[in-house]
């Protein structure tokens, strides 16, 4: 086994790749927002998720910043899989209700969905 192969599995052992269940992209712009709203709204996603447990475990989210997700308007633009749920609007603000709606109690708010797309393979 290489030196990167076992950085690589030691990776991916921390982040708790086997125990996730979702996974959510949140676009921080700079066209479908401004930085400073995607970068607060990341921030947001990050501690809210670590503070609700869900970091590790057996529910662990994980999440991951991006640069564009191909929309460029009304962001932060957000999409959580496996659902395939594409989210508008993901400011700060929205970040708790998501988390705890959507996240832990697996409920999509239907109001902030602009496409829905479930990838079956
Ligand atoms: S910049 Fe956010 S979707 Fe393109």
């Amino acid at each position: 086994m290489s030196d990167d192969d076992e950085k690589i599995g030691a990776a991916v052992t921390k982040i708790a790749l086997h125990l996730a269940t979702r996974h959510v992209f949140l676009c921080t712009g700079p066209n479908c927002c401004t930085p400073e709203v995607g970068q607060a709204a990341w921030e947001a996603l990050k501690e809210i998720i670590r503070d609700a447990g869900l970091s590790a475990g057996p529910n662990t989210c994980q999440r991951t910043k991006v640069g564009c997700l191909r929309i460029c308007t009304g962001g932060p633009t957000m999409l959580v899989y496996p659902e395939g749920t594409w989210y508008h609007g993901m400011t700060p603000e929205r970040i708790p209700r998501f988390v705890q709606q959507h996240v832990v109690a697996g409920k999509t708010i239907e109001e902030w969905i602009f496409a829905e797309h479930r990838l079956e393979g």
